[in-house]
């Protein structure tokens, strides 16, 4: 009986709001989650307003974003930021990637701006960095992934979002455009904060 009773408290469904409206990553994030984790995204609270990023690190963003939407819903929350980092271009595009080409956030135009600023420059390393940040039972905690690979010379690829069509990671000869969501998920800077995240959730679900 007392085994019984521990284990159903195990399982308990865990309930969660990611502070994003963005349905790619929330399609990225719903595919690789246990069953045992229910998300809800902003989008499913009918949440439309945008979310100020107005800090000048990844971290301070997601920062900024979980501790607005915990306050707001009152409920465990976790939020991500992420950058594209160009080795060549000092790191940029960085924590501007969304507004690199201007306010219009437009991933095409972003994306030209910098197949041109990287027009002369063999050295076309770059890495996406995910940062999450979680409040947990009123308490705040950071996860972190990075994807390290290129810079294409051309986009390629339909799927996904954002910079996809011309990075391609490491160890592949294809862009994250060219993937399906639980290939990107496997080895992308997301993918890798989000499996964190869930060992963290299913290590402290009896909290
Ligand atoms: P955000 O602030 O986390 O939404 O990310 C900033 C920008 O980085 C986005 O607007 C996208 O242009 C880009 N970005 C974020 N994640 C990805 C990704 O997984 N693939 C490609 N681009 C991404």
């Amino acid at each position: 009986m007392l085994i019984l009773l521990s284990i159903n408290y195990k399982n308990q469904l865990l309930k969660i709001i990611f502070a994003s409206q963005n349905k790619h990553k929330v399609e990225e994030i719903q595919a690789q989650l246990t069953s045992n984790i229910q998300v809800k995204s902003l989008l499913d609270l009918n949440y439309v307003d945008e979310l100020e990023e107005t800090q000048e690190t990844l971290q301070g963003n997601a920062l900024q974003k979980v501790r607005f939407v915990h306050q707001k819903f009152r409920a465990n929350t976790f939020a991500d930021d992420t950058g594209l980092e160009v080795e060549a271009l000092n790191g940029e595009p960085g924590v501007y990637s969304a507004r690199y080409a201007g306010e219009a956030k437009s991933f095409d135009a972003n994306m030209d701006k910098l197949l041109l600023n990287l027009k002369d420059k063999e050295n076309r390393k770059a890495q996406f960095r995910t940062v999450i940040a979680l409040i947990w039972n009123g308490k705040e905690h950071i996860f972190e992934g990075i994807c390290e690979g290129e810079i294409t010379l051309a986009k390629s690829g339909t799927k996904g979002f954002g910079y996809d069509p011309i990075f391609k990671p490491i160890g592949f000869d294809k862009t994250f455009a060219e993937m399906d969501l639980a290939e990107k998920a496997r080895i992308s800077h997301r993918g890798k904060a989000v499996a964190k995240l869930i060992e963290f959730l299913n290590r402290n679900n009896t909290d």
